[in-house]
């Protein structure tokens, strides 16, 4: 099988390529060079002998979208057309990487793929049209709501996992406390389950909008707490209010999910999150860190 894929330097299209090369898949990665001005009959023809097509690049600096909106609806909604279009002119599938956050306010338990979509930020906004122009453009293709991820490499800015277990050695040295936000609920997804869950989507065949969270929610102070207490810092996290943290994006306070539609479908639960994070923080602890702690 041969899939083309955009973001594949990011969190989830670094994981996406470690598991097709794996799996003895060839990989081919379209990055932000070869889409830049780029019509969509050029970029289709990048996509010759490809079997599907993932899109996982996106603007995802949530509270930058706030304030550079143009930028944020050209990365993301414009973006997805291009890559769309490329991929109907190709007669290729296309896989396009959401979020739970596009669900936005609205309930106060998890949601299903039957909800509502009410978007409070721009990046949510412009991922859920994103998500429109894509299922418009062809029957085939595959719509994926995902949580907070977790995976990849501990050098990553982004690796919210590698920061706290950090910001907990900080904080300890110091003799303080960390604060956390107890009213954002969410679900914690490992990469990799999502990598696999996403093949098997592929792979039977199914179109249309999926959930694909790990089993179970979390608010954000539930989940640092759990981050580290599994790595093993001596550290108090204390939960905070929202406000503390003085976000310019309103993400909802509720951003979990289940996966309702695979259920229905008869797909095996995933993994709960914890469980994952658990296996992701043991992988981490083989990783040489200067103190020869781990991350
Ligand atoms: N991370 C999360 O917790 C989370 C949660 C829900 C949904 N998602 C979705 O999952 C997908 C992957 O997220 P991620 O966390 O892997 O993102 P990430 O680590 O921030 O990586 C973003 C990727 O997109 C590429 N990119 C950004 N702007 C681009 C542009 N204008 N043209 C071409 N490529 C561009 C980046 O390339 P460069 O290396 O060149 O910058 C990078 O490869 C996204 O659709 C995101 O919305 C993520």
């Amino acid at each position: 099988m041969k899939v083309a894929l955009t973001g594949a330097s990011g969190l989830l299209g670094s994981a996406f390529v470690d598991a097709l090369i794996a799996g003895g898949h060839a990989v081919h990665a379209i990055d932000r060079k070869s889409i830049a001005g780029q019509s969509p009959h050029t970029i289709a023809e990048r996509l010759d002998g490809v079997d599907w097509l993932l899109h996982a690049a996106a603007n995802t600096n949530v509270e930058l979208c706030e304030v550079e909106v143009d930028a944020c609806y050209r990365d993301n909604l414009i973006l997805s057309e291009q890559v769309a279009d490329a991929a109907r002119l190709a007669g290729v599938p296309l896989v396009y990487m959401s979020s739970t956050g596009v669900y936005g306010c609205g309930a106060i338990t998890p949601f299903a793929e039957y909800d509502d979509a009410n978007p409070t930020t721009h990046h949510h906004r412009a991922k859920l049209l994103g998500e429109a122009a894509v299922l418009a453009r062809s029957g085939a293709n595959l719509v994926i709501r995902t949580g907070w991820l977790f995976g990849g490499e501990p050098e990553n800015p982004k690796n919210f996992v590698a920061r706290r277990i950090e910001e907990a050695r900080r904080v300890r040295a110091e003799g303080g406390v960390m604060k956390s936000n107890q009213q954002q609920v969410g679900c914690p997804t490992f990469t990799r389950d999502v990598v696999s869950r996403v093949l098997a989507l592929v792979d039977s065949g199914h179109t249309g909008i999926f959930n694909c969270v790990n089993t179970g929610s979390a608010s954000r102070f539930e989940y640092v707490s759990e981050i580290v207490r599994l790595s093993g810092e001596s550290v108090v996290v204390k939960p905070a209010d929202a406000g503390i943290f003085n976000r310019r994006a309103k993400v909802s306070d509720n951003e979990a999910a289940v996966n309702w539609r695979m259920t229905q479908l008869g797909f095996e639960p995933m993994p709960r999150w914890e469980h994952s994070l658990a296996t992701y923080i043991a992988s981490l602890r083989g990783i040489t860190h200067p103190e020869g702690g781990g991350v």
